[in-house]
């Protein structure tokens, strides 16, 4: 995938674009634990609807720490004064509701093939018998939980922006940092990588200590902020339990495009469409779903800000 450098140079430099660039970051459906595995790189662009920070910025695969930004953008012409981001939490293991549909998909797949013995009318095994194969390792308690990988996007996230911006990161600021948190773990947990990453920039070579010890944590939790779409009255009432506002939504899901796709996928798998249609095109096809519903857009972030002002 290529970016017109103008775009990427903007999600270096300008908070506004900082803050899209972070809500468009890392989820992976099918989390990665071996960042540098070829096979699995490769093919993470195409899982979730959120793209990686790395895919957006190849330049990030060899210098993840790096700050870059374009020469001319900000030089000698304005001082930044204060950062404001949306951070999306880091690269999670699917949620248990998804690990059940995939479960589900991989016995479909299974029974499927104990019927014909995984060959294909070619004879050669086919995607289907090759999917019922792959050992389906997720387990409950992964749901929804930070990875490694999750860890380590924060981590040099704040490495990065602290460098890119040392005026406003500097010691006398500390006390200046604010960073609240919605209390989904693995938002918590994205913000104890995001301020172990700070404090690698403060200390380095030191081991950071538990966030509740450092100058600049723990972070904020505010859930009426953080998660405005299970507290907001009016968002509730309107949208969210609104069969009128929903109804493109529904109509996007269950319209002609959909069950092309859907046909088109039962078709790849050998599998008759309907069984697919029971329940499991909801999984399949919520990538597409939450392009649509905001809700599923905003499940999650932190936000974070620091300012130089002097004002009290
Ligand atoms: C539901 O959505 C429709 C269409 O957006 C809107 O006209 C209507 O006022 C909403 N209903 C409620 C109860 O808010």
């Amino acid at each position: 995938m290529r970016r017109a450098p103008g775009c990427l140079l903007r999600t270096s430099v300008a908070p506004a674009a900082a803050l899209a660039a972070a809500l468009l970051s890392s989820l992976a459906r099918c989390s990665v634990l071996e960042p540098r595995d070829p096979v699995a790189s490769s093919l993470s662009p195409y899982f979730g609807t959120k793209t990686r920070y790395e895919d957006v910025n190849p330049v990030l695969l060899s210098g993840p720490e790096a700050p870059w930004r374009d020469p001319e953008l900000l030089e000698g012409t304005c001082t930044p004064v204060q950062l404001v981001a949306l951070i999306r939490h880091g690269t999670r293991y699917p949620t248990a509701k998804q690990i059940r549909k995939l479960r589900q998909l991989h016995g479909l797949l299974q029974a499927r093939g104990s019927r014909d013995g995984g060959a294909s009318s070619t004879g050669s095994r086919d995607l289907g018998a090759a999917l019922a194969d792959w050992p389906l390792w997720y387990a409950d308690w992964m749901d929804g939980q930070l990875v490694e990988k999750g860890r380590q996007d924060m981590r040099q996230l704040a490495l990065r922006l602290a460098s890119l911006f040392p005026a406003l990161f500097s010691r006398e600021n500390y006390g200046r940092l604010r960073l609240i948190t919605s209390s989904k773990h693995r938002c918590m947990d994205s913000s104890a990588a995001f301020l172990q990453g700070l404090w690698q920039h403060y200390h380095p070579g030191l081991p950071p200590p538990d966030v509740a010890d450092m100058e600049f944590g723990p972070p904020t939790v505010n859930d009426k902020l953080m998660r405005f779409f299970d507290h907001c009255k009016k968002f509730l009432t309107e949208v969210e339990k609104n069969a009128t506002a929903l109804y493109h939504v529904e109509a996007f899901k269950t319209g002609p495009e959909m069950q092309n796709i859907l046909k088109k996928v039962a078709a790849t798998l050998q599998v008759p469409v309907n069984d697919l249609n029971a329940g499991l095109s909801q999984f399949l096809l919520q990538s597409s779903s939450s392009l649509v519903m905001q809700r599923l857009f905003f499940h999650c972030f932190l936000s974070w800000a620091t300012s130089k002002t002097r004002n009290p």
